[in-house]
């Protein structure tokens, strides 16, 4: 089976083609002038996936040694995401999936994450927790089978990226915040300082990231950063912050897994890249668990992950939909729980 998959949802236009599980292609074309705005601009990130849609799924069908006419399906991210940008790429995939008279697969991107690990892998071990760390959610879940999932712990206000982006901006690092934050941890000190993230009495597995953001702008405020800022300093800001939001990430998803007597943890999504929380997670296998981190390039949005999600979808749920449009797609990038 040949699967085409497309994702605009947000700033990254991307375009794959899978044989079954063999990725042969995955092109993904990163929107990086946003960083000079210190976010993305959904207005722009439309007009570009638009700009450069069709020419980057003319080279993904031409570097897969295929034709057109070899696909036998199309799948495009539905929602979550930027609504114009979403657009862009499902009626481009509706379109092209009409004009060759195959099905067309609506994928919610959080699934694409949540299924992402398992792409590389022979085959889908059931149950797994699944912990889905991005720029807009954050998400413990537990799998039981194919689209049979139940959320334990979201987000109660900013996601881990978004966080991590938070921060990288008051540090002056730019965004995405993530890598850079990651890579400047490894010259700083962890213990430098503590910044906390918050409890959650009413379900312990939910998390919330706006206090430990306000916690660092109170914190470079008090010492004076802009006016004693070195790289030194940056550095342990930064290895401190990452050490509260990767503790915080990694023990809350422990103790959902030993609640519920799971040994295999899958952990995708951007932040899921994060080389501390990588460790972390990596340590429990003598313990005898099973963790699967997507590598980088399956991590961060890319159009593979939903392809293959598309293939699962339309394996186990039978599913073609060209009637999905605008209407289906919320208002909100926020996940909308009750329709997962
Ligand atoms: O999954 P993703 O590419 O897009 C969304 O669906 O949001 O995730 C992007 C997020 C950004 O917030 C970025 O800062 C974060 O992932 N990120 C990282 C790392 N690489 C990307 N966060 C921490 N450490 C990283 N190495
Ligand atoms: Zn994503």
């Amino acid at each position: 089976m040949v699967i085409l998959g497309i994702e605009t949802s947000c700033d990254e236009t991307s375009v794959a083609i899978l044989d079954n599980k063999n990725i042969r292609t995955n092109i993904i074309s990163s929107q990086l002038f946003h960083s000079k705005y210190g976010g993305v601009v959904p207005e722009i990130a439309s007009r570009e996936h638009l700009r450069n849609l069709y020419e980057i799924t003319q080279k993904a069908i031409t570097d897969s040694n295929l034709s057109v006419h070899d696909i036998d399906i199309i799948a495009c991210t539905s929602e979550p995401g930027l609504v114009g940008a979403l657009l862009i790429g499902l009626n481009f995939a509706k379109s092209l999936a009409f004009s060759l008279n195959k099905p067309f697969v609506p994928v919610n991107h959080i699934q694409a994450h949540l299924y992402s690990p398992f792409l590389t892998e022979q085959k889908i071990i059931f149950p797994f927790i699944s912990l889905i760390v991005s720029g807009g959610h954050t998400l413990l879940i537990l799998v039981e089978d194919f689209f049979k999932h139940k959320i334990i712990g979201n987000t109660l206000d900013d996601a881990a990226g978004e966080a991590f982006d938070k921060v990288a901006k008051m540090l002056g690092l730019g965004y995405p915040g993530g890598p850079v934050i990651d890579e400047l941890s490894g010259y700083g000190n962890p213990d430098y300082h503590k910044f906390p993230t918050a409890s959650i009495k009413d379900n312990p597995y939910d998390f919330s990231f706006s206090g430990i953001k306000t916690s660092v702008l109170y914190f470079l405020k008090k010492i004076d950063f802009t006016k004693i800022k070195n790289d030194k300093l940056i550095s342990d800001i930064c290895a401190s912050f990452q050490e509260s939001i990767v503790n915080t990430l990694f023990e809350k998803t422990l103790r959902a897994a030993r609640l519920h007597k799971i040994k295999t943890i899958a952990v995708s999504g951007g932040v899921s890249a994060n080389t501390s929380l990588q460790n972390k997670f990596r340590a429990l296998e003598v313990q005898g668990y099973k963790i699967l981190i997507p590598d980088i390039k399956l991590s961060t949005d890319n159009a593979a992950m939903i392809a293959y999600a598309g293939m699962l979808k339309y394996e186990h749920l039978k599913e073609s939909d060209y009637l999905i449009d605008s209407l289906h797609i919320k208002a909100s990038p926020r996940l909308d729980i009750k329709n997962f």
